[in-house]
């Protein structure tokens, strides 16, 4: 369920009109509807009931602060993967205290920062990262609070460069060397172990995979609790959104309407699932979920530069491309491309939808059809919101895009458009070429 839906001819985010929005900041820009956040909020909490769950929203997926300034009012914690996000976390005046610090490669300095900042915990990926963590608190005088994060060796069905427990993936221990992990840990004296952590991947569609997963970690979670008192297990985030249907699944009868047995995955659902095999271990639960929060609260808005009619297919060449929404182009993912004026009376038109940057990648979708557009009009990318401005580039020396959030019948502007001033500010002709 989302906040985005038709008023009349026109798509509103809440009760904005995104063409208002356009015309007032330009394109492309991110719109996200605070309401829609909040939501996603409280159904994953009401969906863990009976547990001691907290919420620590994966910030990779959406990290303006005002968004997590929103999630930070409405209690969670964050899931944080570098000191650009810690120091993220603290300028939007939320505390790092809830939060977890994940990674492969968690350098020095970020590690100082996060114990200088009274981080909850780290998730330690390896070995050799016990090590440093240990050098480091020790540096500082006090003891690291850790959990390993275990490889359960899940396949999670979903994209290959977004599965991340299988043996191969590069991701945690694996649970059979696990053991031999916290027995190392917990002979490091500036180390306090306090969880265990997993997380097997990005949209998943369906509930067995997380049982599996934690059908498999939760005896081992129960083990370390009676060896060395562990308080939490983070079950890591994965829930995935809808994609195709995106629009229309922001009203209750599209939901109604799916059959039973090919509803897709929802956080009542998840609980359902997972809070009977959690509740007997008696810890502390960590939920990691990012997409989920923002995913569908976000859509990118961007202007037709052209309809070229090409022999045999047709191009509706827009103004957002691959650096501002590169999913498409990684992933092959799907985007739903709507009108932000609906027009029920215009032609069907079928063409691929593409961006102007020099690349063949830059292709947003082939053969879509939707009503026919032209020049100056405006189109949405739906289920923008995750894994959309934070994963964008300058590339073909494009700025950043703007952001804008709704709330209610208000908007505000969150992120300027970058200026060509800005992007090339950091650049310089060194003297051996003047
Ligand atoms: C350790 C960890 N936790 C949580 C997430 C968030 O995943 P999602 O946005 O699919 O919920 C990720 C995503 O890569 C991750 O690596």
């Amino acid at each position: 369920m989302h906040h985005f839906h038709y008023s009349g001819s026109s798509l509103h985010c809440e009760s904005v009109d995104l063409a208002g929005v356009a015309k007032l900041y330009g394109t492309p820009t991110y719109v996200y509807s605070a309401a829609t956040m909040a939501d996603n909020y409280s159904r994953l909490q009401r969906g863990l009931a009976g547990l001691d769950a907290q919420p620590c929203y994966a910030m990779k997926a959406n990290s303006n602060i005002a968004i997590l300034r929103h999630f930070a009012n409405l209690g969670a914690g964050f899931d944080l993967v570098s000191g650009g996000e810690i120091r993220r976390v603290l300028a939007a005046g939320a505390h790092v205290k809830t939060s977890v610090f994940a990674g492969v490669g968690k350098t020095e300095a970020e590690i100082k920062l996060a114990l200088e900042n009274g981080i909850f915990s780290f998730h330690v990926e390896s070995e050799p990262e016990l090590a440093r963590i240990n050098h480091v608190a020790g540096k500082l005088g006090v003891k690291a609070p850790i959990a390993i994060r275990v490889n359960p060796d899940v396949d999670a069905h979903t994209h290959a460069k977004i599965t991340t427990g299988k043996s191969d993936n590069k991701f945690g221990i694996p649970l059979k060397h696990a053991a031999a992990a916290y027995e190392a840990a917990a002979k490091y004296p500036h180390l306090q172990i306090k969880g265990v952590q997993m997380h097997i991947g990005s949209q998943l569609t369906s509930v067995a995979p997380f049982v599996e997963a934690v059908e498999k970690v939760g005896p081992f979670a129960a083990e370390l609790k009676a060896k060395y008192g562990i308080t939490y297990f983070s079950i890591g985030g994965g829930m995935g959104i809808i994609y195709k249907d995106a629009l229309a699944s922001g009203q209750q009868a599209w939901w109604d309407a799916q059959p039973a047995d090919q509803r897709p995955l929802t956080p009542e659902t998840y609980g359902a699932a997972l809070v009977p095999r959690l509740k007997p271990l008696g810890l502390k639960i960590l939920l990691e979920h990012g997409r989920f929060m923002v995913g569908n609260s976000g859509v990118l808005v961007a202007r037709v530069e052209h309809l070229k009619r090409g022999a045999g297919k047709n191009f509706l060449v827009v103004d957002a491309a691959m650096n501002d929404l590169v999913r498409p182009a990684m992933y092959d993912s799907y985007h739903e491309i709507v009108p932000l004026h609906r027009d029920s009376s215009r032609r069907a038109l079928v063409a691929d939808i593409v961006g102007p940057i020099c690349e063949s990648g830059d292709c947003f979708a082939k053969d879509r059809q939707l009503q026919e557009l032209g020049e100056g009009e405006l189109l949405a990318f739906m289920s923008a919101g995750a894994y959309g401005y934070t994963m964008a580039s300058r590339y073909n020396t494009r700025g950043m895009a703007a952001e804008v959030l709704v709330n209610g019948g208000k908007f505000e502007l969150i992120n300027t458009r970058e200026t060509f001033e800005q992007m090339i500010a950091g650049e310089k002709v060194p003297a051996f070429l003047k």
